[in-house]
């Protein structure tokens, strides 16, 4: 009896918690301001042609076509039907949102795409809802040429200072509360320095850099800064910094590897093909040798 009771009570707690679960699921925590953002190109025939090439590639393996409800079934949770009501009454701004950061399964295109063609695919997905009338922003893109990021260094407490400022015609104004990331290149894409970080009142975020990163030979790191700002666009900068630990590690393709070219082969490789091809030559010269003693044994 007393055990029945405690399976009965793990099961309502099982249930209520895969409950809330889907609940979760089913809803986007999307800030203000993100939802009311809107797209600043004019969604036209050409945009959702150009969002469908992207959407062909990247999307359709788990969303299928909109409007046919061929969705990949066996995740969870099932990817919506991007033509289907929920998808559509949503504002541009929240869809802008879900493709830019992503949750669980549904991957984050922040880093994929730019802008632009993030808001293409939402001109795609949009072109299946024939009700839809656009709210163009009045943000102009050709602003972001009016930003300047300075970044400099502090050896002292290991911080690195980045100022976000736009030139405009009036004066130089600080650019406030714009999100910005700190990367430093590496071989194979970007290394995200510290987190996310918002601009302070004066246009300034300070990053915390790390006092092990290796750089080149003389310790130089390339660093590149991402500012995105609801005015000015988003805003990509590059600088060099003599900051790293200076490591003089052979680039990739003069290591000896398997992927390397024939020169570049790990020795153990080398020595192995050479030593089977010499053992076959040789076997090879025996079996003549053989031959010959063979038919000399026959003639006399
Ligand atoms: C790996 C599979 C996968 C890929 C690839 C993918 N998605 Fe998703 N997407 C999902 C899943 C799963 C959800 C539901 C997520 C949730 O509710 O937590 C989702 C949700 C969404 C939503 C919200 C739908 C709604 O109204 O609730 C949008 C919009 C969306 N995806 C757009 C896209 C776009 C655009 C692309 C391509 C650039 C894309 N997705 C690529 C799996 C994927």
């Amino acid at each position: 009896m007393h055990k029945k009771y405690i399976v009965f009570k793990i099961s309502i707690i099982i249930f209520v918690s895969l409950f809330c679960l889907q609940l979760y699921a089913q809803t986007w925590d999307i800030p203000a301001d993100k939802k009311a953002k809107n797209s600043y190109i004019p969604f036209t025939g050409v945009t959702a042609k150009e969002g469908e090439a992207i959407f062909t590639k990247n999307c359709m393996s788990c969303h299928g076509n909109p409007g046919k409800g061929n969705s990949l079934k066996t995740l969870k949770p099932v990817p919506p039907d991007l033509a289907g009501a929920i998808t559509q009454q949503r504002t541009d701004g929240d869809l802008f949102y879900i493709v830019s950061t992503g949750r669980a399964i549904m991957p984050s295109f922040k880093n994929v795409f730019s802008d632009d063609d993030r808001w293409k695919v939402i001109s795609y997905i949009r072109s299946f809802n024939k009700q839809y009338v656009q709210v163009l922003s009045k943000f102009d893109p050709r602003k972001s040429k009016l930003v300047k990021i300075n970044v400099s260094f502090d050896s002292q407490t290991y911080l690195i200072r980045v100022v976000v400022k736009a030139n405009e015609k009036t004066g130089t104004v600080s650019l406030k509360d714009d999100e910005v990331e700190l990367f430093a290149n590496r071989y194979f894409g970007r290394l995200q320095i510290d987190k996310s970080l918002h601009t302070n009142q004066d246009g300034v975020a300070f990053f915390q850099f790390p006092k092990d990163l290796p750089g080149d030979k003389a310790g130089i790191v390339g660093l590149t800064v991402k500012v995105s700002d609801d005015n000015y666009g988003e805003i990509e900068y590059q600088q060099k910094l003599n900051i790293g630990i200076p490591t003089d590690n052979p680039p990739l393709t003069q290591k000896r590897a398997i992927w390397n070219v024939v020169t570049k082969a790990p020795l153990w490789i080398i020595l192995t093909y050479t030593s089977c091809v010499l053992f076959v030559g040789l076997f090879l010269l025996y079996i003549l040798y053989s031959l010959w003693k063979l038919k000399k044994a026959g003639t006399t």
